[in-house]
C-alpha cells in the first residue's frame, strides 16, 4: 500500500482490486539469505535472518527446498528467478577459481567463500536448471564458473542492473556526441530519491556497485573518459519518485563550449516493472528455445550487460529484434 500512499505511484484502487492475489504471494515469501551481503543490508534483515548461522552450501540447499516446494506447489517444471534485492557491495572475488567443480568446493568453507547472497540465489537456481536474471548491480552470476554451471545444467541467466533512467539516457545520448564528433568534457549526474534502495545506497560501499554500473558506459561508448561525476543521494520526502539530473560540458565548432542539461523524474518501481516482466517473457522464451548460457540478446535492458562489450543502446537493441527475428 505504500506505493499508494507514500509514493503516489499506483492506484490505491488498483492495489485493493490485487489483495487476493497479493496476499497468495505473500504466502509463498520465505526467509533468504545475508550471507556477505554488508553491514547495512544484514541490519535490515529480520533478527531470526540475521542469526541463523550456516555455510553458503546450507543456505543453497534450503533455498533449492524452497524452489522445489514452489515449483510443486505451483505444478510448474521450470522458474525464472529474478534478483531484485538490495545491491551488495562489490565483493573481491579477483582470487576466485575459473572452474565450476573448483568453485563448489568453496561453498562448504565460508571463511574462503566471499560469495554474496546474489550468487547463492544464482547458484541455487542455475544449479536445479532455472533461469536466473539480475536486475540489481550485485554479483550474482557474473562468474566464469556460473556461466559454466548454466551451460553444465543447461539454463540460461542474464543481467545485470537493469537500466530504467539516468543510464538509459546516457546510452542513448552519448553516442549522438560520438557519432557528431562533439568532444565531452565533462558529464555530471546528481542522482535523488527516497525509496529503500535510496538507504541501502548511502552506506558508500553498497554505492560503489552503483556509481561503477552507472559511469561505466560513458567512456565505453565514447571511446576517452571525460571528467565524470555521478552522486546518489537519498532524499526521504520523494520516495519512489527519482530525479536525475545531467550537465553534460561539450566542445562544438573551434573548440567552443556548450551544454546539455537534462532533468528526468520517474517513478522507479514503475520503470522497472515492465523491464522485469519482459525479461521474464524472453527468458521463457529462450529457454523454450534450448537457448544456454549467457542470453546476451537482452543487453538493451541492463546498465552492465553481462556477456557484451556493446554499451549503445541502439546495437543492443538490434540485438534483441535480431533474435525475434531468428525465432520467428
Ligand atoms: N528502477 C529501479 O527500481 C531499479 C533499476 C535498476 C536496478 N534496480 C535494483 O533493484 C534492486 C531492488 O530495488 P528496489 O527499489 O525494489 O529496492 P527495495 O529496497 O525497495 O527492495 C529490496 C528488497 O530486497 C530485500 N533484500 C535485501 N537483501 C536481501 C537478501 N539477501 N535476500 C532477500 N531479500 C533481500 C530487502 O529487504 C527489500 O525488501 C536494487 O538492487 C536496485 O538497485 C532497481
Amino acid at each position: 500500500m505504500r506505493l499508494a500512499t507514500e509514493s503516489r505511484a499506483i492506484d490505491a484502487d488498483l492495489i485493493r482490486a490485487c489483495g487476493d492475489d497479493l496476499e497468495a504471494i505473500d504466502q509463498s515469501i520465505r526467509p533468504g539469505t545475508v550471507i556477505n551481503v554488508g553491514g547495512t543490508i544484514h541490519s535490515l534483515a529480520s533478527s531470526a535472518v540475521q542469526q541463523r548461522s550456516e555455510t553458503p552450501r546450507a543456505a543453497i540447499r534450503r533455498v533449492q527446498d524452497d524452489l522445489r516446494e514452489f515449483c510443486q506447489r505451483a505444478k510448474v517444471d521450470r522458474l525464472i528467478v529474478v534478483n531484485l534485492a538490495s545491491t551488495e557491495p562489490p565483493p573481491d572475488v579477483g582470487d576466485l577459481p575459473v572452474g565450476w567443480t573448483e568453485l563448489d568446493s568453496l561453498l562448504d568453507l565460508p571463511e574462503r567463500c566471499p560469495l554474496p547472497a546474489s550468487s547463492l540465489y544464482a547458484i541455487a537456481a542455475l544449479d536445479l536448471g532455472h533461469a536466473y536474471v539480475n536486475f540489481t548491480p550485485s554479483l550474482g552470476a557474473a562468474l566464469p564458473a556460473l556461466v559454466e554451471l548454466a551451460e553444465q545444467r543447461g539454463t540460461c541467466l542474464a543481467g545485470r542492473d537493469g537500466k530504467t533512467g539516468e543510464t538509459l539516457l546516457k546510452s542513448v545520448l552519448a553516442p549522438m556526441f560520438a557519432q557528431r564528433n562533439l568532444h565531452v568534457m565533462s558529464w555530471v549526474g546528481h542522482n535523488i530519491f527516497g525509496n529503500m534502495d535510496g538507504v541501502v545506497l548511502t552506506d558508500p560501499a553498497n554505492k560503489a556497485a552503483k556509481v561503477t554500473s552507472k559511469d561505466k558506459l560513458l567512456g565505453e561508448i565514447l571511446g576517452y573518459t571525460p571528467q565524470s561525476l555521478v552522486t546518489i543521494e537519498y532524499i526521504k520526502s520523494l520516495g519512489d519518485w527519482k530525479t536525475a539530473w545531467d550537465h553534460v560540458h561539450f566542445q562544438g565548432f573551434l573548440g567552443t563550449p556548450m551544454t546539455l542539461q537534462f532533468t528526468w523524474q520517474g517513478c522507479d518501481s514503475l520503470l522497472a516493472a515492465p523491464l522485469v516482466i519482459d525479461l521474464i517473457r524472453f527468458t521463457e522464451r529462450a529457454g523454450r528455445a534450448g537457448q544456454t548460457g549467457v542470453l546476451s540478446f537482452l543487453a538493451s535492458f541492463f546498465k552492465s550487460p553481462q556477456g557484451v562489450c556493446e554499451p549503445t543502446f541502439a546495437r543492443q537493441y538490434e540485438m534483441l529484434l535480431a533474435w525475434a527475428q531468428s525465432l520467428a
